[in-house]
């Protein structure tokens, strides 16, 4: 039996408020939990979006009287929110900024909306930014224009992994976070999208899209230049992935450690890249604090299929359906308790605390 640290997910969409249907506090935390995941960042595209104190209030208070695990939560940058957001800064996992289209109302198109956020927002509390190719590039010349760190979430082509490098190298404050269904899917992977009638295209969606066999290879090759694992859990029900007009997004927060413990176990990463692309750097950009008495025990050598029917999310679905995996999480014990063991959720509702608190 292996023992870790209690992992950390910066990137994890609950749904609650405005899509419980989907997922909630409850179902995302136990989810959570059941991946050896100790603490979540939740993101602010929920409906409402969390862009001012009421709306923060609204997944806050849900989020005390449901979570299992601990968590920190995102407000939104909207067109006109930098005040305010600036000012709940220190409430707030981190203000996201969603520069692309992608799903849900917050985007802030325009460079001339997203001045007042770099120019207030706190320097000691990420700024998070969905911001995919050129975006991207515009958003890391931000980071150097205010001196300030930026961390770009889900990267997934070659030219953001060799772009972030040429950045780093020249001492802008950039970080970034890969997701699992990047460095393991591309796009013409079909299995674990096949609907009833053999249908793909609904299942497959998600942003950033599936890329290339040639971008996976170079995130493969940078893995150096990535800091974090997140899974960017985002979850739709399997009604809604397989309508005429299909949400983007994949559930992860299950398959996040079973995949990356078969990497290990295929020598394509390490223990310690888990560690430290998991616990110590995400604790480091988030300004996060230690949980402790936390762990988790995985069993390395366990041999199983992904299932859809083991899994707590509300969603319904995996894409990595009956990938055989070797790592599986056996108990998760969380500040002093033990709230996971051999497939059953432990701690009740509301056991879960704010990391921001
Ligand atoms: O695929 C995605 N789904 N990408 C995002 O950026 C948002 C997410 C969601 O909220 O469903
Ligand atoms: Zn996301």
């Amino acid at each position: 039996m292996l023992k870790l640290p209690g992992l950390i997910d910066p990137h994890v969409h609950v749904r609650e408020p405005g899509g419980t249907h989907k997922e909630d506090w409850d179902t995302a935390t136990q989810a959570a939990l059941a991946g050896g995941v100790t603490m979540i960042l939740a993101m602010p595209n929920t409906k409402p979006p969390i862009f001012d104190a009421k709306t923060l209030d609204i997944a806050l208070n849900a989020a005390r009287d449901k979570a299992r695990c601990d968590y920190a939560q995102y407000i939104g940058a909207g067109p006109d929110n930098s005040d305010i957001a600036a000012s709940l800064a220190l409430k707030a996992a981190g203000l996201k900024m969603y520069l692309d289209s992608t799903f849900g109302e917050l985007r802030l198109d325009d460079m001339t909306l997203w001045m007042p956020h770099f120019e207030k927002y706190p320097k000691q509390y990420p700024i998070v930014v969905h911001a995919e190719s050129r975006s991207m590039a515009a958003a890391i010349l931000f980071a150097a224009i205010y001196d300030r760190p930026v961390h770009i979430a889900h990267i997934s082509l070659k030219e953001e992994v060799l772009l972030i490098k040429a950045a780093k190298e020249k001492g802008i404050k950039v970080t970034c976070e890969v997701c699992p269904h990047h460095l393991f899917l591309h796009n013409e992977d079909l299995t674990g999208f096949q609907n009833l009638s053999g249908l793909t295209f609904g299942r497959k969606e998600v942003r950033p899209k599936l890329a290339t066999q040639k971008d996976v290879d170079a995130l493969w090759e940078n893995l150096d230049i990535i800091d974090c694992f997140a899974t960017d859990h985002a979850p739709h029900t399997l009604e809604e992935k397989d309508s005429d007009n299909p949400p983007p997004g994949f559930p992860g927060l299950e398959t996040l450690l079973p995949l990356l413990l078969t990497a290990v176990n295929d020598k394509r990463l390490t223990i310690d890249d888990i560690i430290q692309k998991s616990i110590i750097n995400p604790r480091k950009i988030f300004n996060l604090p230690e949980q402790p008495e936390t762990w988790i025990e995985v069993d390395e050598d366990a041999e199983y299929e992904i299932k859809t029917s083991e899994q707590f999310t509300r969603c319904g679905w995996t894409p990595f359906e009956g990938w055989k995996v070797k790592g599986k999480v056996r108990k998760v014990v969380l500040r002093g308790k033990t709230a996971f063991e051999d497939g059953k959720i432990l701690v009740e509702a509301g056991y879960g605390r704010n990391a921001r608190i």
